[in-house]
């Protein structure tokens, strides 16, 4: 039996924000934003600090009321209940907090919703998903010991745990939501992270992750949505969107674009008159 009643859903890979506009009190923090991300796709979201970024991404993730539509698999989010979106979608929140003294498997083990699995796979759960991020052995460590770099990790693998398959066995694309997730990772494992991540999206699930490193973004996105003062500055494919007219814009920083390498990545450098 299909536990999610996708039958009754519409057929969809798609994340779809149409008009969304969000407000938080009286204050209205997002405003009439418009874009999508297919599964197998990693889409990024840019923008300047305040631009409204996480307010977005936690509206996509139900934790924020929102006018417009944000319809994911063919549904409205804020419809989808509570046990469907577990199973759909991870989050990582740009601050996780977390005040009680657990370990590091109780921390990742938080994200094993899977009430089927049995002891053994849910230690080896935990196990793999350390080890996909860099923490091999940190099992028994207390969480509150960690670095921040280390905890920001451990949190990644508490929601790979969580949607660890990046398809359903009835074929539907799971989510990573990301928020700011390489934040406190030094250039190894920001490089790890988001090959990690972007692997997640070559093998069918769905990326979105919120980036402040421009490079990093150049070289892992597909597609960039860029957030200004509450509203779409621009959206598109990695190439159209990194231009530096556009950034520095987006920016209010003047900033230049070379290409690195034969594969021609995008590389983004402060403009020559911010030097010196
Ligand atoms: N709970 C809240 N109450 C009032 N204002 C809020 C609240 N949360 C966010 N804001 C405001 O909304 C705006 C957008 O915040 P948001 O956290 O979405 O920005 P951001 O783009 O993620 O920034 P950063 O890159 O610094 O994380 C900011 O001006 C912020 O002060
Ligand atoms: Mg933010």
């Amino acid at each position: 039996m299909n536990q999610f009643k996708l039958a009754e859903e519409p057929s969809s890979s798609e994340l779809r924000v149409e008009r969304a506009c969000i407000s938080i009190g009286r204050v209205q923090i997002v405003q009439d934003v418009s874009f999508n991300a297919q599964a197998g796709e990693f889409v990024a979201i840019i923008g300047p600090s305040g631009s409204g970024k996480t307010t977005l991404l936690k509206a996509m993730t139900g934790e924020l009321a929102y006018s417009g539509s944000i319809r994911l698999a063919g549904m409205e989010t804020g419809k989808l209940s509570a046990e469907y979106m577990a199973q759909m979608r991870g989050v990582l929140p740009q601050a996780s907090q977390i005040s009680f003294p657990l370990n590091v498997a109780e921390v990742v083990g938080l994200g094993v919703i899977d009430r089927r699995q049995g002891r053994d796979a849910r230690a080896r759960r935990i196990k793999d998903a350390l080890a996909k991020v860099g923490l091999h052995g940190f099992e028994g460590r207390g969480y509150q010991e960690l670095s921040g770099g280390e905890q920001q990790r451990v949190q990644l693998a508490r929601v790979l745990c969580q949607v660890w398959e990046p398809v359903a066995d009835d074929g539907s694309p799971r989510w990573l939501f990301l928020d700011e997730p390489v934040s406190s990772l030094d250039i190894k494992h920001q490089y790890q992270i988001m090959q990690l991540a972007s692997g997640y999206a070559a093998a069918g699930g769905g990326v979105v992750a919120v980036m402040h490193d421009l490079n990093l973004t150049a070289t892992f996105a597909d597609r960039i949505l860029v957030m200004k003062a509450g509203k779409r500055l621009s959206f598109g494919r990695r190439d159209d969107v990194m231009q530096a007219d556009l950034l520095s814009d987006a920016y209010d920083f003047p900033l230049a674009l070379t290409r690195f390498g034969q594969s021609g990545v995008p590389l983004v450098v402060p403009g020559a008159d911010t030097a010196g």
